[in-house]
């Protein structure tokens, strides 16, 4: 039997080259070889944006669009709604006794990130919700409701999936074996750089290219990116190594990128000759992305269908794990016990 992969996103905005670098261009790979479930996951981005929800659903079928654009193939994954399995929310409940407060703000992935809201609401904390410290357990319930083996995650999110390995042990040791602990699964790009240099690229920040910009924005972003800030002049020589547009050459395999490089060394190659051949390069590998966008926009029913097959599959396995997990915790008060 195959084994069970699951991993989810939230649906904040669409999908750029961090997210299909880092995380997505693993997850095509995987989905020949496991049983892969991708949570879309709107109650986790609720959290965050519990006072915007127009934000998230707009991007529920957006992300969905994106996500097959980019690959996925549904034929072979289930894209499903998070919101639509109860099941998660049941086990987010039952789990929550199993964590104490003080485990979870010490969880580095919430403690960074509430050092974050601190530093940009400037205030002491207390606008930090019950619902976002408690986040990694509902993360913790989206991964064993689909008894996922494999969690394909980048780096940051590690101390989460460390967190439900915490609550699987604890769960297991006191109400017997019932729930599979899971595996991360790091991507190897983990983190792509932004065109600003910036180390990571992230919508919050505003350094990302978006699968579904237009040309227009492509091409204002790649003109504007860092390149080697000791290059003055147009034919002085430089360090593709510092530099964003070599960095996006080497990103897209440019089959060209010898040339680049050593040209760039050379001071043989301006930096605004070398960005629009980076542009072209671009616009080329996007090429196949933004037809299948194009077609799924156009076919929004079909895209609607692939999510409710995708929920329909997970909502199953949902419902096996929720009668075992009631089982050991005794409160399947209706059913024969053998
Ligand atoms: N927290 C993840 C992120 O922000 C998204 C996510 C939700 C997730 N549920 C998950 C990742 C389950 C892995 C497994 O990127």
């Amino acid at each position: 039997m195959k084994k069970t992969i699951l991993t989810g996103i939230r649906p904040t905005g669409n999908l750029h080259f961090g997210h299909l670098f880092g995380a997505v261009s693993n997850w095509i790979k995987l989905q020949d070889d496991y049983d892969t479930f991708i949570e879309i996951a709107d109650v986790q981005a609720l959290t965050d944006n519990f006072n915007n929800p127009e934000k998230v659903r707009d991007h529920v079928l957006e992300l969905t669009i994106d996500l097959l654009a980019a690959g996925l193939d549904s034929e072979k994954v289930h894209i499903f709604l998070q919101s639509e399995i109860k099941e998660i929310a049941e086990l987010t409940v039952f789990y929550s006794n199993l964590v104490t407060m003080a485990r979870l703000y010490r969880n580095p992935t919430v403690k960074t990130e509430i050092a974050q809201k601190k530093a940009l609401f400037g205030n002491d904390g207390e606008s930090v919700t019950y619902g976002f410290v408690g986040y990694p357990v509902s993360q913790a319930a989206d991964i064993t409701a689909l008894q996922g083996d494999l969690v394909p995650v980048g780096e940051d999110q590690l101390p989460l999936i460390e967190q439900c390995r915490e609550i699987v042990r604890k769960f297991n040791h006191i109400y017997g074996e019932t729930l599979k602990e899971p595996e991360p699964y790091l991507s190897e790009n983990a983190r792509i750089k932004g065109l600003d240099g910036k180390e990571k690229m992230g919508k919050s920040l505003g350094n990302a290219i978006y699968l579904k910009d237009s040309d227009e924005e492509l091409k204002k972003k790649i003109m504007g990116a860092v390149t080697d800030p000791k290059k003055i002049k147009k034919d002085d020589k430089a360090d593709p190594e510092v530099c964003m547009v070599y960095y996006y050459h080497k990103l897209i395999k440019n089959d060209n990128i010898k040339t680049v490089c050593s040209e760039c060394k050379a001071g043989k190659r301006g930096c605004v000759f070398c960005k629009q051949e980076l542009y072209q390069k671009m616009l080329e590998y996007l090429k196949p992305f933004k037809e299948k966008r194009k077609y799924y926009e156009e076919h929004i029913d079909e895209v609607k269908k692939i999510l409710q097959d995708g929920t329909s599959c997970a909502r199953e396995k949902a419902e096996n794990t929720m009668k075992d997990v009631k089982k050991s915790m005794k409160i399947d008060y209706f059913e024969e016990r053998g």
